[in-house]
């Protein structure tokens, strides 16, 4: 009855006409279709091959970034991949998002992809990227398989890839036999890819793929100008998307943190590709949780709300932005006192950033102002340089001032500590400045009226060639600022 004999336990757990696709060929082999439907499904389709795209506006630049590559490893094989579907249940799957060195080495985000640069004789490197291609019709996965387009979508063609990203195409299912009977040790991107992990792993030395990795995390220290533009673009739509949390305020207090989550959230998935990191709606003391994601408490009049959030671009730049609110509008006393302390850090923090200044002083400059004001209001014991020396403040101040930003929020994560924090600003690095004083609602060590409050103000800072520019600047910073802002949007 049919081409394609099926086995038992798959035709009656998965019959043809289920709503669900065959995630994976048992043996090599499709479930049950009559020859007619197969003959039927197989033909009467049109050509849609897309014959004039443009290469991605940064096509240019991921080819720098893979000759910069390619003369730091000559004459090795190197191994990028994009990173697979993850499950979250059954036959559903996680949002896929590509691995960063991935997508910054090609402007890729196809799931399964793998970047191989493949030395060539002259010392350099042919690159060749590896990816899934449009699914067959001849052979009916298509429809019969759970990666077929009929389910996930159309692809790109691998011409219509090599055209938009200026790259050899080739099939990706091919790429682990293609890399094995290649000689020699290769280096590859770690975490993202564990079929591919294995099937090299004797090849492999995890000190040689660590510094791959670590290099690839400092290529990115640096921001070109397209980089540049999109960070500006992921930062400008989360003005808009802060802007729209003001302005439901009263929808959350209504009924809880999860509003302002979703309703940033929205302006997120329509403007750009996602959120950057889980937003942090934290209303009253949960502003003292300087990771809150659950997002389900009540927001309050009279409390504050810290709300850090981020949109990320289609080409994966994300913004990372805290501002500290008002629910109703309006500072209490307190409030304003603690709150203009940190904006005072944050200003002496944004001052220490030039270049040729060193990574820590926007931190230190920052710490010190918080140092300060902790020692006049009589919560730590001065003189203040014993405070900083022992570093007494961070009861309070918790966190680093700030850290690079770019595809990942905490970009450059692996970056060597003599080119990052123990480094130089240069121009093109992009930053965040974000002081905070946190009083937690159990610390018996400061009075009753300042438990539960916490307080983060949070931007965008580019380092430029005569100082740096506050990406996020559209967004009010001064207390007064915050609240006439908030008067005109809460209208
Ligand atoms: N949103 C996390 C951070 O500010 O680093
Ligand atoms: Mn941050
Ligand atoms: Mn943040």
């Amino acid at each position: 009855m049919t081409e394609q004999p099926v086995p038992a336990q798959q035709s009656e757990t998965a019959p043809a006409g289920d709503h669900q696709p065959v995630k994976q060929r048992k043996n090599g082999l499709y479930p049950a279709v009559s020859d007619e439907l197969a003959a039927h499904m197989r033909a009467g389709w049109a050509d849609t091959e897309l014959r004039d795209l443009e290469p991605l506006p940064q096509a240019a630049e991921t080819a720098r970034r893979r000759a910069a590559l390619s003369r730091r490893f000559p004459g090795e094989r190197l191994v990028i991949p994009a990173g697979n579907l993850r499950t979250r249940s059954n036959d559903t799957e996680y949002p896929f998002r590509a691995g960063t060195e991935y997508a910054h080495l090609t402007g890729d985000q196809s799931e399964d992809g793998v970047l191989v640069m493949e030395p060539a004789a002259d010392g350099g490197h042919e690159a060749v990227l590896y990816l899934l291609p449009r699914s067959d019709r001849e052979n009916g996965e298509f429809w019969l398989d759970g990666q077929g387009e009929l389910w996930v979508g159309r692809r790109y063609s691998l011409t219509e890839n090599e055209r938009r990203l200026g790259l050899p195409c080739r099939d990706v299912r091919k790429a682990a036999g293609e890399l094995a009977e290649q000689a020699g040790p290769v280096r590859l991107v770690r975490g993202h890819d564990m079929g591919l992990e294995a099937a090299l792993a004797d090849r492999l030395d995890a000190g040689r793929d660590e510094e791959l990795r670590v290099f690839l995390s400092e290529l990115r220290l640096v921001k070109d100008a397209f980089e540049i533009g999109e960070l500006q673009k992921a930062v400008d739509s989360t003005v808009r998307g802060f802007e729209d949390v003001v302005k439901v305020l009263d929808r959350a207090e209504a009924t809880s943190e999860r509003y302002i989550e979703g309703t940033f959230f929205l302006r997120a998935r329509v403007e750009g590709n996602d959120v950057g990191y889980g937003s942090i709606c934290a209303a009253g003391p949960h502003a003292t949780t300087l990771h809150w994601v659950r997002n389900d408490g009540p927001v309050r009049s009279g409390e504050l709300l810290l709300l850090d959030a981020g949109v990320e671009t289609h080409t994966l730049y994300t913004a990372d932005v805290t501002r500290t609110l008002p629910v109703n509008g309006r500072f209490t006393d307190l409030q304003r006192k603690i709150y203009d302390a940190v904006y005072e850090a944050q200003e002496a923090g944004i001052a220490a950033v030039r270049p040729g200044a060193k990574y820590r002083d926007f931190h230190d400059a920052a710490q010190r102002v918080l140092a300060e004001r902790l020692v006049e209001w009589g919560l730590v014991e001065g003189p203040v340089e014993r405070v900083l020396e022992l570093g007494l403040q961070r009861r309070w101040t918790l966190h680093g001032t700030g850290h690079m930003l770019g595809m990942d929020v905490h970009d450059c994560a692996l970056a060597r500590t003599e080119t990052y924090v123990d480094g130089t600003l240069e121009p093109g690095m992009c930053l965040t400045v974000e002081p905070g004083l946190y009083f937690q609602a159990d610390d018996l060590t400061v009075p009753a009226e300042y438990r539960g409050i916490g307080v983060r103000i949070e931007d965008d800072i580019l380092v430029t060639e005569d100082g740096n520019r506050n990406l996020s600047a559209a967004l009010p910073r001064s207390s007064a600022d915050v609240e006439s802002w908030m008067a005109r949007l809460k209208g």
